[in-house]
């Protein structure tokens, strides 16, 4: 499964009122949304999904921050979905983020930056599974 990454728009951009400009960013970089929700996390949420950053000194602030307010969780596909993705997104850090990208534009912080993408496949595949079931993906026919 390589055409399918997992996507959130994080509280800071929901609050900075960026959903729509974030979604034309999907739309005209060429995904498909194959299932998006509006939510907030519990921080025992944030904390299952962040889990393999949990020795990291910003887990914390992170899974605070992550369940601080709504956020956007999405599928996405396109071909080579994860890195196509992460190439939209830009680097963790938006001030090492090419122009053009939607960290660079719309983030605040390493921490506050605006939206996830996952690193990997399988990543995405588990990522997608913790926040929707099969039957809440639009099907390709
Ligand atoms: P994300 O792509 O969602 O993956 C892990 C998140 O941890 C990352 O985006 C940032 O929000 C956050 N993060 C990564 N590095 C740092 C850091 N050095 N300080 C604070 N937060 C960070």
């Amino acid at each position: 499964m390589n055409n399918i990454t997992f996507a959130i728009i994080k509280p800071d951009a929901v609050k900075n009122r960026n959903t729509g400009k974030i979604y034309d960013r999907i739309i005209s970089a060429g995904f498909e949304i194959k299932s998006a929700k509006l939510l907030r996390m519990t921080q025992s949420q944030a904390e299952g999904f962040y889990a393999v950053h949990k020795e990291r000194p910003f887990f914390g602030e992170l899974t605070e921050f992550m369940s601080s307010g709504p956020c956007m969780v999405l599928a996405l596909q396109k071909e080579n979905a994860v890195e196509e993705w992460r190439k939209t997104i830009g680097a963790t850090n938006p001030e090492e983020a090419e122009n053009g990208t939607i960290r660079k534009d719309f983030a605040t912080n390493i921490q506050e930056n605006a939206v996830h993408g996952s690193d990997s496949d399988e990543n995405a595949k588990k990522e997608i599974g913790f926040f929707f079931s099969d039957s809440e993906l639009i099907a390709n026919n």
